[in-house]
């Protein structure tokens, strides 16, 4: 009996393999069949071509374009005292802005202010705030009071550490996520998008994640407020276009930073300054991007994959990150 079966399938897969070759090419030859391949080949083609503007072209006209796109002679950096934020406050300064760091640890927001003053001759200014906190907003207004403002990135950002089933997760990180990772770029964009309007001119730029992409088990409220995020600079790049403003999110993967354990960088983790140089270089050409070309592969690779397998290969891949950490003793 198992011999017939064999035989039988064996018979089906062979009539297959014939069958396959002849039904491809008669799609090919039947009108819906044509209409199907040539609308492949064309979003295969056009995102090929995205990505070259975004990622080569870009490189190479950033100079020319950004003080124009932006306007304003200030940009204002949330969660600049460390990683991507302070690599950013640098590639701004390059183009001669002066910069409004805000982070939460004094001593790192001064180094750091001082570094850009001295390598870049511009002006500086430290907010020194917790984004945890939601009352903090009045007196960050009362601090950028009169500032044109030609860029705001939204940068600052919270995970999980370790990732984790949702009722093991304490309260306070519960809120922190969602404080930090949702409140601190409405709240701040609440605060400055009335100047840009007014002037008629500015960029906003949000740190999403490639976490937003599709929602990832056991790190559920991380990606959930990445989501908020992108959602957030969707609506807004459309409804502020009429202003000249525009609002970009950013979906990185892994980038070498304390978020990331400083895992050493390579051709997949570029390290916080590669990255910023890479993302801002994007500005004038996606209002949606990675911000790095080999992210862009790999999100383009994931995009084949179905939602269904990622949520299991995502949950999969956490519970071994988790023992993984906790067998190397990361805290
Ligand atoms: N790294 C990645 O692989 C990756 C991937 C996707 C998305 N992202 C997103 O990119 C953004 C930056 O990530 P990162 O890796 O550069 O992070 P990071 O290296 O951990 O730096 C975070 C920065 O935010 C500040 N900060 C943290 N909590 C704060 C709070 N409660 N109040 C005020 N400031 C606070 C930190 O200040 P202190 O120095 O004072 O702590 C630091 O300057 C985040 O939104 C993150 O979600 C990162």
């Amino acid at each position: 009996m198992y011999s017939e079966c064999e035989q039988m399938l064996g018979e089906a897969s062979a009539t297959n393999n014939v069958c396959t070759g002849g039904y491809l090419l008669s799609c090919f030859y039947s009108p819906s069949g044509t209409v199907f391949i040539l609308k492949k080949t064309s979003v295969f083609v056009f995102d090929l071509f995205k990505a070259f503007q975004t990622y080569v072209v870009s490189r190479f006209l950033l100079g020319r374009n950004l003080r124009k796109i932006c306007g304003g002679k200030w940009a204002v950096i949330t969660g600049a005292s460390d990683g991507i934020g302070k690599a950013f406050a640098n590639e701004l300064a390059k183009y001669k802005y002066n910069i409004v760091l805000l982070s939460r640890t004094l001593s790192k927001l001064e180094n750091v202010a001082h570094e850009i003053e001295s390598t870049y001759g511009v002006q500086t200014k430290v907010i020194c705030v917790d984004f945890s906190d939601d009352a903090i907003y009045e007196d960050i207004k009362t601090q950028l009071n009169g500032l044109d403002i030609g860029v705001l990135v939204n940068n600052v950002g919270t995970h999980y550490g370790i990732p984790g089933f949702f009722v093991d997760l304490p309260e306070k990180k519960l809120r922190d996520l969602v404080s930090i990772n949702v409140s601190s770029l409405t709240m701040m964009t609440h605060l400055v998008l009335p100047g840009m309007v007014e002037r008629k001119r500015g960029a906003i730029i949000n740190l999403s994640s490639s976490a937003a992409q599709f929602p990832s088990p056991l790190v559920t409220v991380y990606s959930a407020t990445k989501a908020y995020v992108d959602h957030f600079s969707q609506g807004l790049c459309i409804e502020y276009a009429k202003d000249n403003i525009v609002v970009q999110c950013l979906k990185p993967y892994y980038v070498s930073t304390a978020m990331t354990f400083n895992v050493s960088p390579n051709i997949f983790v570029p390290s916080a300054d590669s990255y910023a140089k890479s993302a801002l270089a994007t500005l004038p050409y996606s209002r949606r991007t990675c911000g790095y070309w080999a992210h862009g592969f790999q999100a383009w690779l994931f995009s084949f994959c179905p939602e269904w397998l990622w949520l299991r290969a995502a949950y999969y891949w956490h519970i071994f990150l988790i023992n993984w950490l906790k067998r190397n003793h990361v805290e």
